[in-house]
């Protein structure tokens, strides 16, 4: 019954909502102006979490949808190490005092291929500007057909405590159809590697709705996947855009799964890892019941930024690297994705942001209800910073921009509406950045740059 209901919403295209307003949204006024404004005014009290963009891959998965670029050389992405440093070097310089840092995510593209004399060069340049909590998570993605032991001890050897490797699938027809073939072998062998040099924190990325993907072949991916025992998994739908992403156009398009097998694909992963003891989190991730994650959420604390779910709660997220988006208390900036453009703007001293988003108070009351949204489901706008919770009309009807959508939702049964609260109910999670989507002032639903809901 609710898979009917649910795929009646699959054609509207909603953001997944990473940040409030969302990337596309962001606009070229904002820019090094304001960054270092921001920067300048930052209070160091809390702090700060770090993400580092490496841009690059031995060879493209047909698939990807990630800002990346293949390269089979090191010379590029030893120069690309040297501007990020200046980057580094740069932005710390334009802080008000040191700050401390309590979470650092390496992100790509695959970080991992980055040589051990410029990790560890980069790393140490980090904490030369930053202040380490002695806890801090460092976190980094890693393809696991390169990871080696020797490139596992290097990630050790730099402080990375947690990894993030790309499974998607392990049904042979399906990464022979997305060009990333990865026998089982090579997955246990990557993550044995990883808990041998002591990274023992282990994040799996699974993919559905790719090309020849059945239900039978997620169910196995699900089984081979919990033979590794992750602390966490995360499952995305994926997201076909061959008019953005020429790489894509190699995907046989025919072959790929409708919406209702879409759907079943979601189920069967949802369902094999709760039946495993692991808790949803959110719209996409899953983690062992003590994990922080899921530790969070119960607390009603989950955080999401540009990587996904997180128990990161820091000041601000500077982000370093092309492409890379940062989010400070004033808003969001965006560094130019062109790794020439990049390069010169670093290397003439220049922050090499070219677009972001500077928040309105009513910006910032949204994204409060859309982020409580997306990390529990549901949220009491009387608990929300900036909302009159006294006033007579306090309640999401008088929020919300698309009333009709949320009206035909409430209508569905997949949102229940009492007084200032607004709940998303367990049967139609896959429908949480629709309901979201709802309080949203800047989506056009004309426009399809987003993937499908489901
Ligand atoms: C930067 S990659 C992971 C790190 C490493 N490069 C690798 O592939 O193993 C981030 C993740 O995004 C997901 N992803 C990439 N392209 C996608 C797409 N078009 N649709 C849905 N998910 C996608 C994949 O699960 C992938 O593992
Ligand atoms: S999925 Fe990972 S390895 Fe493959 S192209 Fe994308 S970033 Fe590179």
């Amino acid at each position: 019954m609710s898979d009917a209901i649910i795929l009646r919403y699959e054609n509207g295209r909603v953001p997944r909502y990473t940040s409030y307003p969302t990337a596309p949204h962001f606009d070229a006024a904002t820019g090094e102006r304001d960054y270092r404004q921001w920067l300048a005014r930052l209070v160091l009290d809390r702090p700060v979490s770090l993400y580092l963009h490496v841009p690059f891959c031995r060879d493209l998965c047909w698939y990807c949808g990630c800002h990346t670029k293949a390269t089979h050389r090191d010379r590029p992405i030893v120069d690309y190490m040297a501007d990020l440093r200046r980057e580094i070097a740069l932005v710390a310089g334009l802080l008000p005092g040191r700050a401390r840092v309590a979470h650092v995510h390496w992100g790509g593209g695959t970080p991992s291929l980055i040589p051990a004399a410029d990790l560890a060069e980069t790393v140490a340049l980090l904490r030369d500007r930053f202040d380490f909590a002695p806890d801090a998570e460092m976190a980094a993605e890693f393809d696991p057909r390169l990871v080696t032991p020797a490139v596992a001890r290097a990630w050790a050897a730099a402080g990375a405590n947690r990894a993030s490797l790309g499974v998607q699938t392990f049904d042979l027809e399906v990464q022979e159809a997305i060009n990333r073939v990865q026998p089982f072998e090579i997955v246990a062998a990557a993550v044995d590697s990883l808990r041998n040099a002591g990274i023992d924190r282990i994040n799996l990325d699974l993919v559905y709705g790719l090309p020849h993907q059945t239900v039978e072949g997620c169910r196995r991916t699900v089984t081979e996947s919990l033979r590794l025992q992750p602390d966490r998994l995360a499952t995305f739908g994926y997201a076909h855009l061959p008019q953005r992403l020429r790489h894509q156009r190699l995907i046989d398009a025919e072959a790929l799964p409708g919406s209702a097998e879409r759907l079943r694909q979601w189920r069967a992963i949802s369902e094999g890892l709760t039946a495993a003891g692991y808790v949803a989190i959110g719209l996409d991730h899953f983690a062992r019941s003590d994990d922080p994650l899921a530790l969070e959420q119960a607390g009603g604390r989950l955080r999401r930024n540009f990587q996904g779910y997180t128990d990161d709660d820091g000041a601000a997220l500077l982000a370093f690297g092309a492409s890379a988006i940062g989010a400070l208390p004033e808003g969001y900036v965006q560094n130019v994705p062109a790794l020439a453009a990049y390069a010169s703007a670093v290397r003439e001293g220049r922050t090499p942001t070219v677009r972001g988003k500077r928040l309105s108070s009513e910006d910032r009351l949204r994204r409060a209800v859309i982020e409580r949204l997306m990390c529990d489901l549901q949220v009491d706008l009387a608990t929300v910073d900036g909302i009159d919770a006294y006033a007579p009309d306090c309640n999401p009807w008088m929020l919300a921009v698309d009333r009709d959508l949320l009206r035909r939702l409430v209508g569905d049964g997949v949102a229940v509406i009492d007084g200032t609260r607004i709940e998303v109910v367990e049967a139609f999670r896959p429908l949480v950045r629709t309901v979201a989507s709802a309080f949203d002032t800047y989506l056009d639903p004309a426009q399809a740059l987003h993937a499908v809901a489901v």
